[in-house]
This record gives C-alpha cells, sequence and structure tokens, in this order.
C-alpha cells in the first residue's frame, strides 16, 4: 500500500479533525502517503483529492467541524456514481480509503469494500446510532455543548417560572436527548425509543407544579413522536407555567472537540491505518466495550437502541 486517501462524510462531529490528523501521521510513519479527499464522496467523484502531508495537518487536533468538508453525495449511492469514485481513486494512485463518518458514510465505506476497494471506517458522529461500538467521535462534545445550554435555559426558566421544550438532535436515535435530560436533571425527556404521550407529558406538568418546581424543563430528541413544537404550544396553554420552545439544532455540531473526542479520534484513526496497512478491509475502528477495536462495517451499520429503558426509568424518577 503506497497511498491511501481519508474523508469525512455526512454530518460533521467534533474530532473529526483529530482523526485527519492521526491518519496522515501514522500513515507517514508506516511508509504510506495520504491524500486528502474533499468534500467527501461527492469529493471522491469530482476527483477533489489533494496529497496531505505531515505538516499540512498541524493545528487540526484542535478545530471543530471537519476541515476536508463534508457533503451528502445523493449520486454516490448509485452503482454509477460509485464506478466514478472507483475510477478517480485509480486516478489518483489511492490504494485504499479510510472512511470517518457515521452510518451514512460507513453504508458507503462498506460499498467500496465490496468493490474490492481496501476501506476502514473510523465511527464519528453525534448521533451515536452506529452499532457495536459504545460511542463515536462527537458524540461527548455535542452532549457537553447541549447540557452547557440546557443549563443556561433553567436559568431563565426558573426566573420566569416557565417551562422550556429543548429540541436536541440525534435523528432518529433518542440518546442525546437521554444524556442531555440525564445529566440536566430535566423533568421529562422525549426520545423515539421511549414514546411518550401528549396526556402523559401535561401530567408531568402538573406533577412538577403541584411539587412547586420553579421550571418545567423537557429534552426532546428531534425524532421523538411527540413533536417539540406541538408540545411547547399545548404546555402554553396551561395556567401553571408560560412555555417556550428552543431548537438547539447545528450548535451541538460546531466548537472544538473536548479530550474525550480527541482521543477516541487519535486512538481509532490509528487503529484503522493499521488495520488498512495490515491488508484489513470492510471494518470500522471504534470503542467496543472500553476498548479501541474493529467490528465488521456491515454490523456497524445495523439498525442499534442506545436508549435503555432503566437509564429512562430512573431519570423519571429523580424528576420527582
Ligand atoms: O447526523 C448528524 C445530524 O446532525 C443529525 O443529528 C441531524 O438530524 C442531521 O445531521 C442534520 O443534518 P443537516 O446538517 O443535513 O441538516
Amino acid at each position: 500500500m503506497r497511498r491511501i486517501g481519508v474523508l469525512t462524510s455526512g454530518g460533521d462531529a467534533p474530532g473529526m479533525n483529530a482523526a485527519i490528523r492521526t491518519v496522515v501521521r501514522i500513515a507517514a510513519d508506516r511508509g504510506v502517503a495520504t491524500s486528502g479527499v474533499y468534500r467527501g464522496y461527492q469529493g471522491l467523484m469530482d476527483g477533489d483529492i489533494r496529497p496531505l502531508d505531515i505538516r499540512d495537518v498541524g493545528g487540526f487536533i484542535t478545530r471543530g467541524g471537519t476541515l476536508l468538508g463534508s457533503a451528502r453525495a445523493a449520486g454516490f449511492r448509485t452503482p454509477e456514481g460509485r464506478q466514478i469514485a472507483l475510477d478517480q481513486m485509480q486516478a489518483h494512485g489511492l490504494d485504499g480509503l479510510i472512511v470517518i463518518g457515521g452510518n451514512g458514510s460507513q453504508s458507503g465505506a462498506l460499498a467500496m469494500h465490496e468493490l474490492g476497494v481496501p476501506t476502514i471506517g473510523v465511527a464519528s458522529t453525534i448521533d451515536n446510532d452506529l452499532a457495536e461500538v459504545d460511542t463515536s467521535i462527537g458524540v461527548d462534545t455535542a452532549l457537553n455543548t447541549a447540557l452547557e445550554m440546557v443549563d443556561r435555559l433553567r436559568d431563565t426558566a426558573s426566573s420566569h417560572h416557565r417551562a422550556f421544550v429543548v429540541e436536541v438532535m440525534g435523528r432518529k436515535s433518542g440518546y442525546l436527548a437521554l444524556m442531555t435530560g440525564l445529566s440536566s436533571g430535566a423533568e421529562l425527556i422525549l426520545t423515539p425509543e421511549e414514546p411518550v404521550t401528549m396526556e402523559e407529558a401535561i401530567q408531568s406538568l402538573h406533577a412538577a407544579y403541584k411539587a412547586n418546581k420553579s421550571h418545567f424543563i423537557v429534552i426532546a430528541a428531534e425524532g421523538s413522536e411527540l413533536r417539540a413544537i406541538d408540545l411547547a404550544a399545548e404546555l402554553d396553554k396551561s395556567n401553571e407555567y408560560e412555555a417556550r420552545l428552543s431548537v438547539l439544532g447545528h450548535v451541538q455540531r460546531g466548537g472544538p472537540p473536548l479530550a474525550f473526542d480527541r482521543l477516541l479520534a487519535t486512538r481509532s484513526a490509528a487503529a484503522a491505518v493499521d488495520a488498512i496497512v495490515n491488508g484489513k478491509s470492510g471494518l470500522m475502528a471504534g470503542l467496543v466495550r472500553g476498548r479501541i477495536d474493529l467490528v465488521p462495517s456491515e454490523l456497524a451499520i445495523k439498525p442499534v437502541v442506545k436508549v435503555p429503558r432503566d437509564l429512562c426509568r430512573l431519570a423519571e424518577i429523580l424528576a420527582m
């Protein structure tokens, strides 16, 4: 293996740059050159590929987002698109590919592997919706960002005796919502995995009022059945608390990665490079039961539930 490509794809996540830096430098240490593929699979199809030197990635470890850029490339999902990507890899002398990203990105990595390209993934998504791994690069930083925002909202909620429905990201996963809710001491948490009805939510508001709470904070996953916007409107009709909606949105994806994500990115990406250099393919690197390991990509992209019922129950009890 003489040269590998590295790309980031799908939603950016804090820590992706630390992973890119590691790929370039560990590959160099193993005698392999790296090219950066810009704008994910779209850039792979467009041939937006340039050599990355060990000095080019200086300072990457501290930076949020992805300095290679990212895209959601619909064209890559077609056999024609993948053939174009394959041709571009050959034209740029790439013998293998490291894919840093979440579920959709790892499906693309598996497709390249099935086309015969040595491909290794690195688990990275704030949604924590990859199977087989405990967590992914970006989850911890996104969670801490959401937590800080909720702590701030709680101050103003208490001052005004208000209810706040705070929508957090996660696509179809309620993991970020559950962990934000548990760590902020929210009164109610809505996730797609453990649905709550409008009636139950209103009961919970009444209970908070009866318990003399100065605020009522709901953390709602963006994928939950009961939509944050509808709940906020309904809660506002009560005479107990005025209600406001706050959608945290993409703020959760930005910002410098915290230590946990820098370390996870560094260790996972190093394992990914060693795997590809040693002839492995069709695997994804990540944290598996507390250790850095490789898992089959086809298992990593399977649907998974990371919202344990007992933790939802714990949050419910603590909201007394
Ligand atoms: O997958 C990461 C994520 O931030 C999800 O939580 C969210 O649903 C989605 O990406 C938003 O996508 P976009 O950045 O394309 O709006």
